[in-house]
C-alpha cells in the first residue's frame, strides 16, 4: 500500500519526479494491474512496491508495516519469502540450467534438494517449459527465458508476485498459459499480483486497473476498466 508516494531521479537540475502522490491499496488475492503510456512510472512503482527502492516521501507499507521502520535485513526477508519479481529483463543466471534458476532461491526458504527439485518441476509444468528444464537460457528463445523468469517467481510461492509486463514477448497461447498460471495462484493459495502490461488478454482478468499519467494515478477502476484509454504502447 503506499499514501501520497513521491518518487524522483537525479538531482538539482536533473532531477525528475517521476511518481507524484500515488496512493495504491493493493488487496489480497487480487490482480492489480498498472497501465500507462511509456515513461509514466510503471517500473518505478513496481520497483517501489517490490521493497527495492525506498520511497522519497510518503509511506510505503508492505503486510501492515511501515517500510520506513525496518532494518535492511528484514527487507530483505520480506522479498525473499514475501514477494516473487518477474522483471523485463528477466535476470536469469547464464550459467545454470532452467530448473537451477527456477528453484534459485528455495534452498533459502528452507526446501531439501528434493523438494526444492519437485516443486520447481511442477512449476515449470505451469508454464510448459518441463522439457526444456535442463537447458541453459542462451538455447532457449526469448519467449521461453520470460517464462523462466515466470517460473521463479511462481516456485517461491510468495504472497505477492511483482511482474513488468510479463506477457510482452509471448505469443496468445504462451500468455494464455501464463495467464492461467497465476489465476490458478491467485484462486487456490490467495497470491496478490502486481503487473504493468499493454496487453489486454492479460487486462482482462485484473480486477483492478489503476492507470498512470505523468506521475500521477488518473483513474483506478475495477472490473470493466480493460478498455482504459492510453493503454497503448
Ligand atoms: N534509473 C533511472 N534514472 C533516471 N531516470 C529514470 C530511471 N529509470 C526511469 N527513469 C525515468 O523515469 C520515468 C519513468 O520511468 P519508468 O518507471 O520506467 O516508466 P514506465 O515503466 O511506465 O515506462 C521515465 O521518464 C524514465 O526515463
Ligand atoms: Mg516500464
Amino acid at each position: 500500500m503506499t499514501e501520497d508516494l513521491h518518487f524522483a531521479y537525479g538531482e538539482g537540475a536533473a532531477r525528475a519526479e517521476v511518481l507524484k502522490g500515488i496512493d495504491l491499496r493493493v488487496e489480497a488475492g487480487v490482480m492489480t494491474c498498472l497501465v500507462g503510456p511509456s515513461g509514466s512510472g510503471k517500473t518505478t512503482l513496481l520497483n517501489i512496491l517490490g521493497l527495492l527502492e525506498p520511497p522519497q516521501k510518503g509511506r510505503v507499507s508492505f503486510v501492515g508495516r511501515d517500510v520506513r521502520n525496518l532494518t535492511e535485513r528484514e527487507l530483505e526477508d520480506l522479498r525473499l519469502r514475501e514477494l516473487g519479481f518477474v522483471f523485463q529483463a528477466f535476470f536469469l543466471l547464464p550459467t545454470l540450467t532452467v530448473i537451477e534458476n527456477t528453484t534459485y532461491f528455495l534452498p533459502s526458504l528452507g526446501l531439501s534438494r528434493g523438494e526444492a527439485r519437485d516443486r520447481g518441476m511442477e512449476t515449470l509444468a505451469r508454464v510448459g517449459l518441463v522439457d526444456h528444464a535442463h537447458k541453459l537460457p542462451r538455447e532457449l528463445s526469448g519467449g521461453q527465458r520470460q517464462r523462466v523468469a515466470i517460473a521463479r517467481a511462481l516456485a517461491k510461492r510468495p504472497k505477492v508476485i511483482l511482474a513488468d509486463e510479463p506477457t510482452a514477448n509471448l505469443d496468445r497461447d504462451t500468455s494464455d498459459t501464463i495467464v492461467s498460471a497465476f489465476q490458478e495462484l491467485r484462486e487456490k493459495d490467495g497470491v496478490s499480483f502486481v503487473f504493468s502490461t499493454h496487453d489486454h488478454h492479460l487486462l482482462s482478468y485484473a480486477q483492478r486497473v489503476h492507470m498512470l499519467h505523468q506521475g500521477r494515478l488518473v483513474s483506478s477502476e475495477g472490473r470493466g476498466a480493460a478498455r482504459a484509454p492510453g493503454a497503448e504502447d
